[in-house]
């Protein structure tokens, strides 16, 4: 896992290994494209708009297909196929303006105060099957916790990716603050537009047993993320809170170059 200097070097909180000049996303002469007839174009409350498609020969290729299917809480939803790992549940997607939105993978460490035992989950996606690229530029890596590490690793380990921070131990006097500033939350820019993430919390540079009996670690939009300091005070409050939070997503038609400028709505 990570090594001691990868940790001296997370002290530098927020911090930012690597930055590279973002790429945009291409939305590929649309006006081209034609919506293939019989094809349902919604899946639950959601709408799946051509290049897109649900099923068999209803997407503009293989790469285009969703699936159409139940999430936990038994409601139908699009996924995206997430080759050899889960699929990821789609909240939305809007063909104008080149974005997906998707539910968050969390990454988790928690103590249980009961049997002393500590449970891990590490999260992570696959996009190389699909058309989508984490975005760089609107979504950040967040950190939650108290004297909580943890890092994202982007393009798969071996081209070396990776950004992390330290959300900082919480005291009665940095209570008030409700911004994600260092303490109880950190954040870093991701380096890279992705197809592929992995990130975990490490366990040998984090102490959750104290104040705060879980850390967590997300990559999410930005915009829409607004830390509270019930996420540490209160077991559960976070967890609730993610279920509203995405992550975004831009796609890219094949290797066509052609960049079509498309509206930011934000
Ligand atoms: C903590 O451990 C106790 C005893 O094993 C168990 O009953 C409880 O469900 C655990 N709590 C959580 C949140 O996993
Ligand atoms: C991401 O990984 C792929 C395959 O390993 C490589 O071809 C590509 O150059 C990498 N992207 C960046 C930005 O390094
Ligand atoms: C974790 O925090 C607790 C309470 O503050 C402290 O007693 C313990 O020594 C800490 N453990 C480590 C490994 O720092
Ligand atoms: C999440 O969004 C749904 C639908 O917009 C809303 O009903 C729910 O209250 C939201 N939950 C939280 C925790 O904000």
């Amino acid at each position: 896992m990570a090594s001691l200097s990868f940790f001296k070097l997370a002290l530098l909180t927020p911090l930012l290994l690597l930055v590279l000049a973002s790429s945009t996303s291409s939305v590929a002469q649309l006006a081209r494209l034609q919506p293939k007839i019989g094809c349902q174009t919604q899946c639950g409350d959601v709408k799946v708009d051509y290049p897109f498609g649900i099923g068999k020969r209803c997407g503009r290729s293989e790469h285009f297909q969703l699936l159409c299917k139940r999430n936990d809480r038994g409601r139908f939803k699009p996924f995206i196929r997430g080759n050899k790992l889960d699929d990821l549940e789609v909240s939305s997607i809007s063909v104008t303006e080149g974005l997906a939105r998707i539910k968050n993978p969390v990454s988790s460490l928690c103590y249980n105060r009961t049997n002393g035992y500590v449970t891990f989950e590490f999260a992570e996606a696959d996009l190389t099957q699909t058309p989508f690229w984490v975005s760089n530029t609107r979504n950040m890596f967040i950190v939650i916790g108290s004297n909580v590490f943890a890092y994202i690793s982007l393009n798969g380990t071996k081209s070396g990716y990776t950004a992390g921070c330290v959300a900082q131990k919480l005291s009665k006097e940095s209570m008030v603050k409700s911004s994600c500033s260092g303490i109880g939350c950190c954040e870093a820019t991701i380096p890279i537009r992705s197809k592929l993430y992995f990130m975990l919390i490490d366990g040998s540079f984090s102490n959750v047993s104290s104040f705060n009996t879980c850390g967590h670690a997300v990559l999410t939009e930005v915009d829409r993320f607004r830390f509270s300091t019930s996420y540490l005070t209160t077991p559960g409050s976070f967890e609730k809170d993610i279920v509203n939070l995405s992550v975004v997503l831009d796609w890219t038609i094949g290797n066509e170059k052609c960049e079509l400028a498309h509206v930011m709505v934000s």
